[in-house]
């Protein structure tokens, strides 16, 4: 069999790593974290300062995963990470799923993750204007992503959702959410888009 590396992607804290961990054990899969893949292998370029964040070496990040994923004798290999898209060798991609949540939920988790003020504010930003879902869209062709409306979702119905597409059982589709059309319609876009 093949093996297949599956991208889980999506806004910071949307619910990647909870959802890919329960994927990996059901999948008996190998799990690549991106942040703790950049600080284990010295990958970090510098720091942004302003943002609290990691800049990575994206070059030197791709090569090491394509040797993890030529090495591992597991037949699935889950990637998780916002910027997965951006990392994992294009030609060695099998699925890509977007993790979406409706932003009035996501601001919870955000504030349950500790972010607030700037951070808060631009990371919820980043879900309303799409940016992980465009993010993939530039690397990969619209059918070949997966957008997953996580909403309300328990960890087990997600992780079941994307076991079905995996299985060919349910179709992917990208544009299944519009937060700037519901946000807008119930007169809070302006209290959500403070950037
Ligand atoms: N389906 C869910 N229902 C309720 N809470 C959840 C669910 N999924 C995740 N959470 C909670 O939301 C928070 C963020 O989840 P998680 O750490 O998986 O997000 P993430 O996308 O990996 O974030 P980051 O990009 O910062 O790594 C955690 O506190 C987690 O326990
Ligand atoms: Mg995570």
């Amino acid at each position: 069999m093949p093996k297949r590396v599956i991208l889980v992607t999506g806004t910071p804290c949307v619910g990647k790593t909870t959802a890919a961990y329960m994927l990996t054990s059901k999948l008996d899969a190998l799990y690549v974290n991106l942040t703790d893949l950049a600080l284990r292998e010295d990958l970090v370029l510098g720091k942004d300062e302003e943002r609290g964040s990691i800049i990575v070496d994206e070059n030197r990040m791709r090569q090491k995963i394509r040797e993890m994923i030529r090495n591992c004798n597991k037949n699935n290999i889950i990637v998780d990470g916002h910027y997965a898209a951006s990392v994992v060798p294009k030609e060695l991609t099998t699925h890509v799923f977007v993790l979406r949540r409706d932003p009035v939920e996501l601001w919870k988790f955000m504030e349950k993750c500790g972010f607030s003020g700037r951070k808060l504010w631009e990371n919820l930003a980043s879900e309303i204007l799409d940016v992980c879902l465009s993010d993939a869209l530039s690397v990969y062709e619209k059918r070949e992503v997966c957008e997953l409306d996580v909403s309300g979702k328990s960890v087990g119905e997600t992780v079941d959702e994307i076991l079905n597409v995996l299985n060919g059982s349910e179709k992917c589709r990208v544009g299944v959410v519009d937060w700037l059309g519901k946000l807008e319609s119930e007169g809070v876009l302006e209290e959500f888009l403070r950037i």
